[in-house]
């Protein structure tokens, strides 16, 4: 099977994919984008969150061929080239990573987050960020980092 759709912006074709393949295996496996991890490839833990035509997925549990013809943004496309996302910056100066492995996941959904709430309460980002676990931090840090996040975006222009 032949996958075909944009990633972070470009046309990226993938050949020879088994049908029950996942959009993680592909993203990591086969188009070289090693952001989105790993970590249970059941859906509980949000490690692997992307964009899929502008919605939240979890993508461990998306099919590959669903994806045909769509538009995929992971946590490498939020940066501009070399300058990082503020929500990356921030989750680095909060001191929210600390083993990584949850941090893409989180970035994606803090992002998407900020997205429809650029100023959420405590309990709105609690809420969003619910199904993305995290075994280092405590979660203290993350709300710090998404605190920060929401500061610098709303300085934007
Ligand atoms: S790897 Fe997809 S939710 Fe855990
Ligand atoms: S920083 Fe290790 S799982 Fe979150």
């Amino acid at each position: 099977m032949r996958l075909t759709c944009t990633v972070n912006g470009e046309a990226r074709v993938a050949d020879d994919l088994w049908e029950g393949e996942s959009l993680l295996y592909v993203l990591r496996e086969r188009l070289g984008l090693p952001g989105s991890k790993n970590a249970c490839e059941q859906g509980e833990c949000g490690s692997c969150s992307v964009y899929l035509d502008g919605t939240l997925v979890c993508a461990c549990l998306v099919l590959a061929g669903q994806a045909e013809g769509g538009e995929v943004v992971t946590v490498e496309g939020l940066a501009a080239g070399d300058q990082l996302h503020p929500v990356q910056e921030a989750y680095v100066e909060a001191g929210a990573v600390q083993c990584g492995f949850c941090t893409p996941g989180l970035i994606v959904a803090t992002h998407d987050l900020l997205g429809r709430e650029p100023r959420p309460s405590d309990a709105q980002v609690r809420e969003a960020l619910a199904g993305n676990l995290c075994r280092c931090t405590g979660y203290e840090k993350i709300l710090d980092a998404v605190r920060l996040a929401a500061e610098r975006m709303e300085v934007l222009p």
